[in-house]
């Protein structure tokens, strides 16, 4: 009887050994995301971190066949916990761009964006030239903050940084600045979902299209290539416009 039982278990042990490279999943990914950006990442009352980039990101994973953990992390520095090693991918509605390029690897583009401003509904303003000698705030190093510097000069006093959108936009509320450009999405979700604060989103045509992707450490292609394989999949079988129309209705 012992040495029956003694058997089967071997067997169950050498199965469960055998089989584990099937079932077991795939590698686990740190994502740095700084969650203050709805609608594409924030934390909800559970104090999870949803939003558009998760959703779009998680369903990547599924099809690139790993797996991911969204750390909430200050925008300040966070390109750099690729570096340490500390985060394997920065989701966080991050804009492609040729400095950043620089020191970092981008996945294709998943999102196209531009820049938006939002300015108090009684305000004059009706285009961004109108803020050059306006006081906006922006968050600090975002294509936001490089927009309003070329308009402004880089030295400009009437440039308030701030380390994330939404104390730009109290800034806004408290009277303190004039304007606030960020995200199209961003600003327009805010506005939307604050009617209280009596805010308005002024576009402008001259602001250039920005695209979203994925960083990675420089070099680290084996995951770029995991991340690109999932993105080309969901944007073929529908996935990605599904999660597109979840958060901004038809294209
Ligand atoms: N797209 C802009 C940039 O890349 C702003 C991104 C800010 N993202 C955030 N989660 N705070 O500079």
């Amino acid at each position: 009887m012992q040495n029956k039982f003694g058997k089967l278990f071997a067997a169950l042990t050498a199965s469960v050994i055998l089989a584990t490279p099937v079932f077991a999943a795939g590698k686990t990914y740190q994502v740095a995301t700084d969650a203050s950006y709805a609608p594409f990442e924030s934390m909800n009352d559970k104090k999870e971190v949803v939003g558009f980039d998760v959703d779009v990101l998680k369903a990547v994973a599924a099809k690139g066949g790993f797996d991911v953990k969204f750390i909430n992390t200050p925008w300040e520095g966070i390109f750099a916990t690729l570096s340490t090693g500390d985060r394997d991918i920065v989701s966080s509605a991050v804009t492609i761009t040729d400095e950043r390029k620089q020191s970092m690897d981008f996945s294709e583009p998943y999102f196209e964006a531009k820049q938006m401003i939002a300015v108090s509904g009684s305000s004059k303003v009706t285009r961004f030239t109108d803020l050059k000698n306006l006081k906006v705030a922006v968050q600090t190093g975002t294509t936001g903050d490089e927009v309003v510097q070329k308009l402004q000069g880089k030295t400009s006093p009437n440039i308030k940084r701030f380390e994330s959108t939404p104390l730009a936009i109290q800034e806004l509320l408290s009277g303190g600045v004039d304007a606030v450009v960020a995200d199209n999405g961003v600003v327009i979700n805010y506005v939307a979902n604050n009617k209280g604060a009596k805010l308005k989103v002024v576009d402008d045509s001259s602001f250039a299209k920005e695209y979203y992707g994925y960083a990675v450490k420089k070099g680290n292609k084996d995951l770029l290539t995991k991340i690109n394989a999932g993105i080309k999949a969901i944007k073929a079988d529908g996935t990605y416009d599904k999660i597109y129309k979840k958060y901004f209705g038809n294209k």
